[in-house]
């Protein structure tokens, strides 16, 4: 009977007016799901805040942030279960539910979940960031990490270089001055990835790009009723159908005049010019995706589409761009809050290095307290704090249900600040990674996951550091930092936002003094 009250209470406050006949079928919706769950002799779904009939937890949507999930699970526990609508949702805190999530059972957890918006801006699942676990995504992988993210790849690290480089010369040409700091890493990360993507190093259509790419993130995040309760989608009170038709019309224009000029460059064997990542994805050009997993050749064994290169440089942008920026950022503004640590890593780097010359490739394996700051900045601040993944099938972890299609976030964030793995948490310390028994984020210690772990793990660690360490070296080496108008570290803020990534809610400015006493 309460059951029926609690409905008849929810369904009055629901913002929503129903028909009669979609009240009937939702309570026999709800009904049937009591009978399947009292039939159901498996494990306790996970601890959690209880939700209400149908809307379950959806009025907790606001606390869904990795702050948020970490304030709760200090409540409920590391394994967290909540109900959204229809859709099961656990979040996993501590470093042993992750290690049973990302390792234990990842053949079960590595499916990826999508909302009705991103399913249709990355043509259906048409990329590798959020392909669900199989052959095509095994394809995809292979293709990314072996053509555009490895070390092999020479010119996606030339892009490093020279966009260090013309950051160096921006910010000499304000020295003595305030400089944002935030805005110049994320025009570094984004010309950087701009240009390993399409080769063109000018800022023609960039500006169109990022527009583009500001939009998706948008929409990726948007709130729709459709994603909880599916039979509500013809609702769509915020018109959010038409305004994904348009955003994935002005990619299409964008990206099939790119892929045109290609395609015409190939065929005026116009070889010669460094290739980029749509030269390199054209190399699997076919009209339509196909996969052959008896061939062990890559070039055999795969046929992209345009949707399919389309959606995989949008991965790369979206993977590649924020990320870096907010690890630079970051890291520069805990070391303007440490001023201890700040001094010693600029003498690691006049002992390594000297003031006479700038910082090179080679240089970087010998900046051993330079590489413990970078660690810190991702211990204290992953770039995605929350790992997104959704389960293949009915599954347990620590002795609770996790429903198939469940969506699994696993909170880096709070991990990597968890009292029971790590001394003094939410101190900024890069000298604990001195202690060669400190968790590694490698992959192989849960405690520490900024790039992930197991199958989903980033794909593109590799770059992704060498850009924040050697970003990290030229801004530190080249100049000293002041902070302006008199403020004092202790002063700087450090709340985040919460979106795909968590950068600084606030931008950081400092001033810029030349510390070299070569020309830069
Ligand atoms: C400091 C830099 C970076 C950090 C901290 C980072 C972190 C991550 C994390 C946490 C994931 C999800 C792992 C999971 O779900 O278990 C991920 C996935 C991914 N990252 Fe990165 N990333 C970085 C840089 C990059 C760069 C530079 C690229 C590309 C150029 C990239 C491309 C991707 C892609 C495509 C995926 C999806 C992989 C898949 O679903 O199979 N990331 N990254």
């Amino acid at each position: 009977m309460d059951v029926f009250l609690e409905l008849k209470t929810a369904l009055e406050t629901f913002p929503f007016q129903l028909p009669l006949t979609l009240l009937l079928i939702i309570t026999g919706t709800v009904l049937l799901g009591l009978v399947l769950r009292i039939g159901r002799k498996t494990a306790p779904y996970p601890p959690g805040p209880k939700g209400l009939p149908i809307i379950g937890n959806m009025n907790m949507m606001e606390q869904l942030t990795h702050r948020g999930l970490a304030k709760l699970a200090k409540q409920y526990g590391g394994v967290l279960h909540l109900r959204m609508g229809f859709l099961h949702m656990v979040a996993i805190s501590n470093a042993e539910a992750a290690r049973q999530v990302l390792q234990v059972q990842d053949n079960i957890f590595s499916n990826r979940p999508a909302t009705i918006a991103i399913s249709y801006l990355t043509y259906d699942r048409a990329d590798m960031a959020f392909a669900h676990y199989g052959p095509f995504w095994r394809q995809m992988r292979k293709i990314c990490v072996i053509k555009l993210f490895s070390r092999k790849r020479a010119e996606s690290w030339n892009s490093v270089r020279d966009e260090v480089d013309t950051i160096v010369r921006s910010v000499e040409a304000s020295l003595g001055n305030p400089v944002n700091v935030g805005e110049f890493v994320f025009n570094l990360t984004k010309n950087i990835i701009y240009r390993a993507a399409f080769g063109s190093t000018s800022q023609e259509g960039q500006d169109e790009f990022i527009s583009i790419l500001q939009e998706f993130s948008k929409l990726f995040g948007a709130f729709n009723i459709a994603d909880f309760v599916p039979f509500l989608g013809w609702l769509d009170p915020q018109g959010l159908h038409k305004t994904l038709v348009k955003a994935r019309a002005a990619l299409d224009s964008f990206i099939d005049k790119i892929i045109h000029e290609h395609i015409e460059k190939k065929r005026n064997f116009n070889c010669d010019q460094e290739t980029d990542m749509v030269d390199e994805l054209l190399n699997f050009y076919g009209h339509h995706t196909k996969l052959n997993n008896d061939s062990d050749d890559l070039h055999n064994s795969v046929r992209l589409t345009k949707d399919n290169i389309k959606a995989i440089i949008m991965d790369v942008m979206f993977g590649g761009t924020e990320t870096v920026a907010s690890g630079i950022e970051w890291a520069m503004a805990e070391l303007m809050r440490s001023p201890d640590d700040l001094r010693r890593v600029q003498q690691e780097l006049a002992d390594v290095v000297g003031l006479e010359r700038r910082v090179e490739e080679a240089d970087l394996e010998k900046l051993t307290f330079l590489k413990c700051v970078v660690k810190e900045t991702l211990r204290m601040h992953p770039p995605i704090p929350l790992l997104l993944h959704e389960t293949a099938e009915d599954a347990s972890v620590c002795g609770y249900f996790v429903p198939k299609g469940s969506r699994v976030m696993i909170n880096a964030w709070a991990i990597g600040r968890d009292k029971d793995a790590w001394e003094d948490p939410e101190a900024f310390k890069p000298s604990r990674f001195l202690n060669p028994h400190v968790p590694d984020f490698k992959g192989n210690n849960f405690e520490f996951i900024p790039f992930g772990s197991g199958r989903r793990s980033c794909p593109g660690m590799q770059l992704g550091l060498y850009t924040l360490e050697l970003a990290v070296a030229h801004l530190l080496h080249c100049f000293t930092w002041g902070l302006p108008d008199g403020m004092k570290p202790s002063e700087l803020d450090t709340s985040d936002v919460f979106g795909l990534t968590a950068p600084r809610a606030s931008r950081l400015v400092a001033v810029p003094s030349k510390r070299l006493l070569c020309p830069l």
